[in-house]
């Protein structure tokens, strides 16, 4: 059945010309294949491509793996008239496929019209409102539900510069009269206009004091509700918090189990938990490592992924990992003066254990590090590392927070920590065995 569906899909229509490109690509490169790959592995290949996206959002529902529970708190948000729902979390934990996925998960339980717009640094309130406002019309016009004698709504007759909390309340009251609305505002993080998130928090009270039919759902990177919208205390009974942490092991397992299935392809036990390890909770991780380890097994003639296609598969991400985690690592371990352990200690950070906001001491990374340099070593002996790493001239790869007794750390970018794990193995700072007994998830 799946089998039928990944020859179709990816590669028919005007994708075959892509195909017959990557086809001849592969006959050039694919993992120092010894032998050309056949027509099937080679479609299989460029398929695996659009299975595993680890630079795009999930869009379909077969794919999704996962996040029962914030998807249905998303969905008792949207269900109950006047709630509405704020999604944080992580960088790249997977918040905008989740809201991707709404309109699928709400399925037959509520027909809604959802728009999404994404914000960014040059946004104020109106411009957010105004951006809103035309991707209603817009979906309007796509899925014309219940508007067979209702003309498109007044949106047009509000100021674009001067929006208010009232003005966006009303025209959603009629924007919203044949069907209830759903409002993503993605990216919110990015807002830097001062008042912005205020007029935002007044917005959201004013439609649940009207009892609108319309939810808005506030989706941004941050370790707390307040680090979006500090206002919140005066919508917090209207409002639905939902934190996206990091994938559990399970969650990784099915995004790979998924993607295979749906490429026909299997694999081997052990090479699974290596990928679930080594993602880390992190599902670009996951994507970025699967579909190398993919393609590594298909140009070796296989459709079954074993240890060693995973190895080649983590040494492609690590060529195709974004720039700018490359430059960073990069930054933070230059130089080689004698007593240089700042590699040894970046890795051990990334191994230490951590709170629940990924926080960690400095005495939490002495266990790993000792491990990893084979001798012990006290604090002491690297508190300066710790320092040099969390200033400017190393790039600031740590952030820290407390003051001397009290003072944590935190790698500064989430998809950084399984850069530095994989980058270790790769430039032998420390034998794979021993960092896979003291890898935690
Ligand atoms: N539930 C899921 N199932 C399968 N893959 C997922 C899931 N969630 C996220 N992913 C994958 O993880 C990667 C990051 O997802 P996404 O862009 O949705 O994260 P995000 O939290 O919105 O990131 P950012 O903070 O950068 O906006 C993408 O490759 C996406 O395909
Ligand atoms: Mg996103």
């Amino acid at each position: 059945m799946n089998h039928r569906r990944v020859r179709q899909s990816p590669v028919d229509g005007s994708a075959a010309r892509l195909v017959y490109l990557y086809c001849l690509f592969c006959s050039y490169s694919s993992f120092g294949a010894r032998t050309p790959m056949t027509p099937e592995l080679q479609a299989l290949s460029f398929a695996a491509g659009s299975v595993f996206t680890p630079g795009a959002p999930i869009n379909e529902k077969d794919l999704f793996a996962g996040r029962r529970e914030q998807i249905e708190n998303i969905i008792d948000a949207v269900s109950q008239r006047g709630y509405h729902a704020i999604l944080y979390g992580e960088r790249g934990v997977g918040k905008t496929s989740l809201s991707n996925m709404l309109s699928a998960f709400l399925g037959r339980r509520q027909t809604s019209l959802i728009s999404r717009i994404n914000c960014d640094t040059s946004d104020t309130f109106s411009s957010l409102w105004t951006k809103a406002f035309k991707e209603i019309e817009s979906s309007r016009r796509k899925h014309p539900i219940g508007l067979t004698t209702q003309p498109l709504a007044p949106v047009t007759a509000l100021d674009d510069d001067n929006i208010t909390p009232d003005g966006a309340r009303r025209a959603l009251q009629d924007l919203s009269r044949s069907t209830p609305l759903v409002v993503i505002f993605d990216e919110f993080d990015r807002v830097q206009h001062a008042g912005a998130t205020v007029l935002m928090a007044d917005t959201i009270k004013s439609l649940s004091d009207y009892s609108v039919p319309a939810t808005i759902l506030i989706i941004g990177v941050a370790d707390s509700v307040e680090g979006l919208i500090k206002e919140h205390q005066s919508v917090e009974r209207a409002l639905i918090q939902i934190y996206m942490p990091r994938m559990s092991d399970d969650e990784i397992r099915d995004i790979i189990r998924n993607g295979l299935a749906r490429l026909t392809m299997e694999i081997d036990e052990a090479a699974c938990e290596e990928l679930v390890r080594f993602s880390q909770g992190v599902p670009y991780i996951a994507h970025l490592l699967a579909l190398h380890s993919c393609r590594s097994a298909l140009a070796a003639g296989s459709k079954i992924i074993s240890p060693h296609n995973v190895e080649q598969g983590m040494h492609r991400s690590l060529d195709q990992w974004q720039q700018s985690i490359k430059a960073s690592y990069h930054e933070a371990t230059k130089g080689r003066q004698t007593g240089h352990l700042y590699k040894e200690v970046l890795l051990a950070c990334a191994l230490a254990e951590v709170d629940d906001l990924r926080y960690f001491t400095a005495a939490a990374v002495r266990e790993p590090l000792s491990l990893i340099a084979d001798r012990k070593f006290e604090i002491s002996n690297f508190a300066r590392h710790l320092k040099d790493l969390s200033e400017a001239a190393r790039g600031r790869i740590l952030q820290r927070v407390g003051e001397t007794h009290g003072t944590r750390y935190r790698i500064s970018n989430p998809i950084l920590r399984p850069y530095i794990v994989m980058r270790s193995i790769k430039d032998n700072i420390v034998p794979k065995a021993t960092l896979e007994k003291i890898i935690t998830p």
